[in-house]
């Protein structure tokens, strides 16, 4: 939670003024295989390369959250020989960074449907999950199986249950406790949002909690995103005015003058 002051001063990012949740929708790993004549694989092998960097330069900037978009509800339909792969490189990734992100000072957390991936799968992320549960220096939130209408979906029927058995009235539904049922509960929205591959879209990603998200999108592909690129956006985000609908602002947290 602490940035690193030699970090900030070598991108010019004010430490004061960090976003406290960022979240990545990491696209363009099978264009960046396509491109040099190899499997979608290599590109999500390559890609996991760059997870690394970025999870570092975050924890260094002093980012809170960290979510990175690493499987949706919709990627199930892909071909199964890419979802096992994609599970295995999972299972591989987490195994093999469990110590990293714990010396680091890293929590793993998870939104999405866990019960849906592989039982295998399913025991990395838990051990893991409970292995790095005392840290507190970032959050990274690996969405895996994650759509943000199912979430929405899955939020509404945990409301009406509570209505239905009187634990709560109808009228106390409000923003707040809608977002108490997301996958997100107790954390701060995402201030800035990263799209890579030059894609324009959402898909899917955080849709209630994206409402006042500062959008980045870059042509560059995910496995060719550096911690420079990374670092010039949050450059950029501290220059953006954040109205928040109001009318004037001195600074990006939202505070009117
Ligand atoms: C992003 O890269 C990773 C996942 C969605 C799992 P893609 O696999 O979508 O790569 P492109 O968009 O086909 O290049
Ligand atoms: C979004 O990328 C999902 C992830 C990055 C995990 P996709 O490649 O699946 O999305 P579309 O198909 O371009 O919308
Ligand atoms: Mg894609």
């Amino acid at each position: 939670m602490k940035s690193d002051p030699d970090k900030c001063l070598y991108y010019d990012i004010d430490p004061a003024r960090i976003p406290r949740h960022v979240a990545i929708i990491m696209d363009g790993n099978g264009r960046w295989a396509k491109q040099r004549f190899k499997n979608r694989v290599t590109g999500h092998e390559k890609g996991s390369e760059t997870v690394r960097a970025i999870v570092e330069i975050s924890r260094q900037l002093g980012i809170q959250v960290l979510t990175l978009y690493a499987f949706s509800t919709e990627n199930w339909g892909r071909p199964g020989s890419e979802v096992s792969a994609l599970m295995s490189l999972l299972k591989k990734f987490i195994k093999s960074e469990r110590l990293s992100l714990h010396e680091k000072g890293i929590r793993l957390g998870i939104i999405g449907q866990k019960h849906r991936l592989p039982r295998d799968v399913q025991n990395e992320l838990d051990i893991t999950m409970d292995y790095t549960s005392g840290n507190r220096d970032m959050l990274l939130n690996l969405a895996l199986s994650y759509g943000g209408r199912e979430e929405i979906t899955r939020a509404v029927r945990s409301i009406a249950r509570d209505v239905m058995e009187g634990k709560i009235l109808w009228d106390d539904i409000s923003e707040e406790l809608i977002s108490a049922h997301l996958y997100t509960a107790n954390q701060p929205e995402p201030d800035m949002i990263i799209r890579t591959s030059g894609e324009m879209r959402l898909s899917n990603f955080l849709l209630w909690q994206a409402g006042y998200a500062e959008i980045f999108f870059t042509k560059t592909l995910w496995p060719d995103f550096t911690e420079q690129e990374f670092a010039s956006m949050v450059k950029e985000y501290q220059d953006r005015d954040r109205r928040f609908g109001k009318v004037v602002c001195s600074s990006n947290d939202g505070s009117p003058q």
